[in-house]
């Protein structure tokens, strides 16, 4: 696998067109915002300069990693040589399905369609191509270029071929994957989130605090970053839409969304990217305050 295309610019685009390129590859980076684009290569070389700044990439290294990628708002200019795509777009059904429907239509027929979803089935996505044997879930964690997994999800119809290749590649990109099935969650989301949605139950009930929930579960089981903290990280909004893919798929009231989480996305207060959640991310990630909703 030589070329590589990216779908989304967005956080998780971003994050993983910078580890493609950082690894060698040639990257186009596609959106259909130019906006959106420059507003990337922007975070990228913020997060390369963290690395410069740590010893572990030269400033050649970074202007190499940014000469790497190529940006395009045409998807089918973006995608037409690529041996790759991850598709990185907003987690919306109808928007995944169409652009998978595109990407069958605009790639090489021995490309590989992979989706960074993080909990729409791989398997319906494949179905919209002509091509499901060669469809599968690359579903990478924020913020990509610190994290090591690859949740490497196989859809029905995933051939072993292509599973190895993308098990292969991750490792090349100095990742671990790990396997799953393509069942509702698979397995990260569908462990994490019934976790956060209890974590918010007992916000709800009145049981502890934000800021003793956190901090019993950032220290008494070291996560670094308490369930509540972790739900305004990823975006409630994001949060609140995979626990009904659970709730849904599974058909099981234990993944049933607590009412807090769906009154406080109804509301707009989405986490981090909305500036409120259950924290106030007005003064940025190292200056935390619990929201003035939630202060005793
Ligand atoms: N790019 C490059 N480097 C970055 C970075 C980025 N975007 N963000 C942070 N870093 C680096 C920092 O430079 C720093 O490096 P050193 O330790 O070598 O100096 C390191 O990461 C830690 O960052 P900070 O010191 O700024 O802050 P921190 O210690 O509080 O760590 C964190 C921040 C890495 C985000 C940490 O809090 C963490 O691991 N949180 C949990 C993240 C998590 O669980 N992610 C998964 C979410 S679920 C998901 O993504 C999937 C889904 O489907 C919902």
């Amino acid at each position: 696998m030589k070329k590589v295309a990216v779908i989304g610019s967005g956080t998780m685009g971003n994050g993983i067109a910078h580890v493609f390129a950082q690894n060698g590859f040639p990257v186009s980076l596609v959106d259909i915002s130019e906006e959106a684009l420059q507003r990337a290569l922007g975070t990228i070389s913020k997060n390369l300069d963290r690395i410069v700044a740590k010893g572990n990439l030269t400033e050649e290294q970074k202007e190499q990693t940014l000469q790497n990628i190529t940006t395009y708002t045409n998807t089918q200019e973006g995608v037409k040589e690529a041996d790759l795509v991850v598709e990185a777009a907003t987690e919306n059904v109808d928007l995944k399905l169409k652009i998978f429907r595109d990407l069958d239509s605009f790639t090489k027929p021995t490309a590989i369609l992979a989706s960074n979803t993080s909990s729409i089935s791989i398997t319906k996505i494949a179905s919209v191509t002509n091509r499901p044997d060669k469809v599968i879930g690359m579903h990478f964690m924020n913020p990509v270029p610190v994290m090591k997994l690859v949740e490497v999800i196989r859809g029905y119809s995933t051939s072993d071929e292509v599973t190895q290749q993308v098990l292969d590649l991750s490792k090349q990109l100095g990742k671990v994957p790990a396997e799953a099935n393509d069942y509702p969650g698979f397995v990260a989301n569908r462990v994490l989130m019934p976790m956060i949605n209890e974590a918010i139950y007992t916000l709800f009930e009145g049981v502890a605090g934000v800021e003793e929930i956190d901090t019993i579960m950032k220290l008494g089981m070291a996560h670094p970053m308490g369930p509540l903290q972790l739900a305004d990280f990823i975006g409630l909004d994001v949060c609140l839409s995979i626990l009904n893919v659970l709730y849904e798929g599974f058909g099981n009231p234990k993944y049933a969304p607590c009412p807090l989480l769906v009154n406080m996305v109804q509301a707009g207060h989405k986490g981090a990217k909305s500036g409120q959640g259950f924290y106030s991310w007005a003064n940025g990630p190292k200056d935390l305050v619990v929201a003035d909703r939630f202060k005793k």
